[in-house]
């Protein structure tokens, strides 16, 4: 059986060309468009709000910021927009590609540079003031390792997203990875932030909307 990583992998290389139509709530065929419409999109749109509201209150002026798991780079690019100096590391080629080009499209390359790497791997992690984990631990049953290595590299703050426990998300966001042979975990809030305290940090906010937690750690 594939592991959780190559598994992640290969769904995430396989989904690039869609990753942003997604999260735009739009999607090729009657169900990806109808739950990228009413689900998808929707709930990324309010964590780019939550999130940048978190990083104007932070500021980031100036700071070097580590987006683990960047995807196709939206969250990097905003933390870019405010200033950062970014760098986004995917284990997905395809998304990386994405990333790059939006990054050109953006004006924004010169302060944001995207890498292939592997984040729950053994190879090293650059520092960063800020370390960002944005959807990213539902695709480890076992995310404590992720975890203790984003802290590792963290000089002040870890943000990390996740999602919901909310019963009839996790039962359609099942079904849809099962569908395309890929698997997500729900994790328990308490468990994300007793891990993440056991890898060396405080929590020091938390916001939460229905489907997605946004915690911010700082070094203890
Ligand atoms: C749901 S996407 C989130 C992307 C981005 N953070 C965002 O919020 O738009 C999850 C991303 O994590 C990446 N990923 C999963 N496991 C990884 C690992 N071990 N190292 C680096 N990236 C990983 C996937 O390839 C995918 O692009």
């Amino acid at each position: 059986m594939k592991s959780d990583r190559d598994a992640a992998r290969d769904y995430f290389d396989r989904l690039a060309p869609e990753y942003d139509r997604a999260f735009a709530g739009e999607g090729s065929g009657l169900l990806a468009a109808g739950v990228n419409r009413f689900f998808r999109g929707p709930t990324f749109a309010r964590r780019m709000r939550a999130l940048e509201s978190l990083f104007r209150e932070i500021g980031l002026s100036g700071r070097a910021v580590l987006d683990l798991g960047c995807g196709s780079g939206q969250v990097s690019l905003l933390a870019a927009s405010l200033g950062a100096r970014v760098r986004g590391i995917d284990i997905a080629p395809g998304m990386l590609d994405i990333a790059r080009e939006a990054a050109r499209r953006a004006g924004l390359a010169d302060r944001v540079r995207f890498e292939e790497g592997d984040a729950a791997g053994e190879g090293p992690l650059p520092p960063a003031d800020l370390t960002l984990l944005v959807g990213v631990l539902e695709y480890y049953e076992d995310f404590a390792p992720l975890l203790r290595r984003a802290a590792a590299v963290t000089r002040e703050r870890l943000v990390v997203a996740h999602t919901t426990r909310v019963w009839y998300r996790m039962i359609l966001r099942r079904l849809l990875f099962r569908g395309a042979g890929a698997r997500v975990y729900f994790h328990r809030q308490r468990d994300v932030i007793a891990a993440a305290q056991a890898a060396g940090l405080r929590l020091e906010q938390e916001r939460s909307e229905q489907a997605f937690h946004l915690l911010l750690f700082r070094r203890a």
